[in-house]
């Protein structure tokens, strides 16, 4: 099978970890390097919880820690929804493997030079690190197929009306990689939000049967309640549980259950009330090259079918 090599970078984050599973389940991706981001916690926390999942998951790969700061704007993370560890009230194990000696910017930047052929990079946080990647090296721009980054939205927001999480913590980070000219696949919130998890489906992972999948049960039901706790709640919001990273990996895997379009998409630096905002220049009228290819729906039966399948086979392997 012609693998599909990727460099995950993300914040660790309780749908992170369900991102992780699934690319570490599927033998389409070879993942090359994990690095990651300050985002839902700080670094030193995501960089750990990293180290810790991936030990649970027996899954042996370079972790490089990422920068410790959005590029401009104060820091904001997101213990309200993820917990004070940040991956929920559940234990992992301790890590056996260490932080890389490389920082992710180093890390990154070898990997895509001596890759054999360009790397995806699946980005489900802030892109902190990708846009200085990519200021400080523009010469890898051609080793890099596309960045699969779960951000943004063409409407609304989780962190305000108008602005995503991602996008929110970093948005010049995030301008700088949609000018960067490197395709783009966005999994916004417009997708991720159709991209849930019902509490009957939580129900039905704890008879998976092995104790992994009792442990993602029970990380799904801290989510299910924190969720619940933020403001915006659509009906049956509290029934449906985002797991919004996993879309990011799961469009690799399976393109064919998503849709999308291109469009023209910036972020906005400036508003008081906007900053972060995604604008994606739905009607076409701004004249500009579309830039990023913005996914808005997903058979949703398929994509639980793949988590499911993710979740069952990283439990048998321990
Ligand atoms: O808005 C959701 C995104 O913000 C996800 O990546 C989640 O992990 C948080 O980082
Ligand atoms: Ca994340």
């Amino acid at each position: 099978m012609n693998q599909i090599p990727v460099m995950i970078d993300c914040d660790p984050g309780i749908d992170d970890a369900m991102m992780l599973t699934l690319a570490f389940a599927r033998e389409e991706l070879n993942v090359l390097l994990v690095t990651t981001e300050a985002g839902n916690l700080t670094i030193d926390k995501t960089t750990y919880n990293t180290l810790s999942f991936l030990t649970h998951i027996n899954k042996r790969v370079e972790v490089a820690k990422g920068l410790p700061q959005p590029l401009l704007r104060k820091q904001e993370v997101a213990e309200n929804i993820h917990g004070e560890s940040g991956l929920g009230n559940v234990t992992w194990s301790e890590p056996t493997m260490e932080a890389s000696a490389r920082p992710a910017i180093v890390a990154m930047y070898d990997t895509l030079i001596n890759a054999a052929e360009p790397v995806t990079i699946v980005a489900t946080g802030p892109l902190t690190n990708i846009a200085a990647l990519l200021v400080a090296h523009p010469e890898v721009k051609p080793c890099i197929k596309q960045i699969s980054w779960m951000g943004g939205a063409v409407v609304g927001g989780n962190m305000s009306a108008t602005a995503e999480f991602n996008a929110y913590v970093d948005p010049h980070a995030a301008e700088l990689v949609m000018r960067s000219g490197v395709p783009i696949i966005m999994s916004g919130l417009d997708v991720t939000h159709k991209a849930y998890i019902t509490r009957d489906e939580m129900t039905r992972l704890r008879t998976l049967g092995t104790p992994f999948a009792e442990k993602v049960a029970d990380m799904m039901q801290f989510y299910t309640f924190t969720q619940r706790q933020t403001p915006f709640h659509a009906p049956g919001f509290a029934e449906q549980i985002r797991i919004h990273d996993v879309s990011a990996i799961a469009c690799l895997i399976a393109p064919h259950i998503y849709d999308g379009d291109d469009y023209f998409v910036e972020v906005e630096l400036e508003g008081r009330l906007t900053q972060g905002a995604t604008i994606v220049d739905y009607t076409k009228q701004s004249g500009n090259e579309p830039n990023v290819y913005v996914l808005h729906s997903v058979n949703r039966a398929a994509f639980i079918e793949l988590f499911f399948d993710a979740v069952t086979t990283i439990g048998k392997t321990l």
